[in-house]
């Protein structure tokens, strides 16, 4: 079998976020900052919460079938689940059984995948090395994250950020190599970073009710402006490297989909590439920060919103904690 004549499409997307909004003027009451900051430094007006009762597994399983209808492939038809999330409901089971079994794909393996922002991308890449090697499959990747869970309302470097949501994509063997299909990707982490962007309570280093812990290490914790320092480095060395070795230029994009952390790194990229505004999707306005979500998120709205047609090249970039980075290249 030729391996490298095998390519995997995206051949479906969903998406689901909660009804509940959080936009900035609420965050005004419950942490000294304004509206105007958040906008300045980030780009963020709003951001969607779950509401008690609810779990983000909900949303996954909202989004898995909605990528599946789009796909018109039955849930019996999915091999494998793959959910990447770093807030699934439980430790155990993981969040892709939750879904496996609210989707009753009774013909699917699945497993969660802890890549934070990158984490769809990631997920993406070993979806697109299973359909490599097993052509027929037809894989779920999902991302989704509920990190108002894991915020600490109280912080206010950390709190405005934060969204949750879920998005999902039915990826299987491309109908038309050619033009359709995953072309390249870039994989890439730094551990020796990883105090810049923490949740250290609740592991195994640091269980539950460990009080040797204070309590704020229970939720996301970011230095900030160190980590953006990286994320804008890393998130353009990517792009180049994708299109360079691919022998693409920054004008061959038709659509550059960056996660969405924060607008200020999005332009600066964009301001890198030479990419005119409508080249670049931009939703963070409405959702914040929704880590592994962001990316389908944002490939869905652009599909929605007629940005994205079949065949298109599109550019996926992620930056996140750890450090993790990825990027894909691929015809849409
Ligand atoms: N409202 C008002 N003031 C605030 C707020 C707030 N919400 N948060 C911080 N400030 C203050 C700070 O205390 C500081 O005050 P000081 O100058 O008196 O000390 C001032 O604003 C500037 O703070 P900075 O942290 O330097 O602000 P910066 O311009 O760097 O913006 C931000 C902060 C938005 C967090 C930015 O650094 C950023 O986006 N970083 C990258 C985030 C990212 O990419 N994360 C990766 C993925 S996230 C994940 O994996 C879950």
């Amino acid at each position: 079998m030729n391996f490298n004549k095998i390519k995997s499409a995206v051949l479906g997307i969903g998406m689901a976020v909660p009804p509940k909004v959080l936009t900035n003027f609420d965050l005004e009451k419950m942490v000294d900052t304004s509206d105007e900051w958040i906008t300045e430094r980030t780009g963020i007006k709003e951001r969607h919460v779950l509401e008690d009762g609810e779990n983000i597994s909900d949303y996954a399983i909202k989004a898995a079938k909605e990528a599946l209808e789009k796909a018109e492939v039955s849930p019996e038809e999915i091999n494998l689940i793959i959910c990447a999330t770093v807030t699934p409901d439980y430790i155990i089971p993981s969040l892709a059984v939750l879904v496996q079994d609210g989707i009753k794909a009774s013909n699917a393996g699945a497993f969660d995948l802890s890549a934070t922002c990158s984490g769809f991308i990631y997920s993406l890449i070993v979806a697109d090395q299973f359909i490599k090697i097993n052509p027929d499959w037809k894989i779920l990747v999902i991302g989704a994250e509920a990190l108002s869970r894991k915020t600490n309302w109280q912080d206010r470097t950390i709190c405005v950020l934060l969204g949750d949501g879920a998005g999902a994509a039915v990826v299987g063997k491309s109908p038309d190599p050619e033009k359709r299909g995953i072309i390249d990707f870039y994989l890439g982490a730094d551990g020796s970073c990883w105090p810049l962007l923490t949740l250290k309570g609740g592991g195994s280093c640091f269980p539950p009710f460990d009080e040797r812990l204070p309590k704020e290490e229970f939720y996301i914790k970011m230095k900030g402006r160190e980590v953006f320092k990286v994320a804008t480095r890393m998130m353009e060395k990517i792009c180049l490297d994708l299109l360079e070795r691919n022998n693409f230029s920054p004008e061959d994009i038709k659509l550059l989909v960056p996660h969405q952390a924060n607008l200020r790194i999005i332009e600066y990229l964009r301001e890198k590439l030479g990419l005119p505004k409508e080249k670049v999707m931009v939703n963070i306005n409405k959702y914040g920060n929704t880590s592994a979500a962001s990316i389908p998120l944002a490939l869905y709205e652009a599909e929605k919103e007629g940005r994205l047609k079949k065949g298109d090249l599109v550019l996926l970039v992620a930056f996140g904690g750890g450090f993790t980075y990825g990027g894909a290249l691929l015809r849409w």
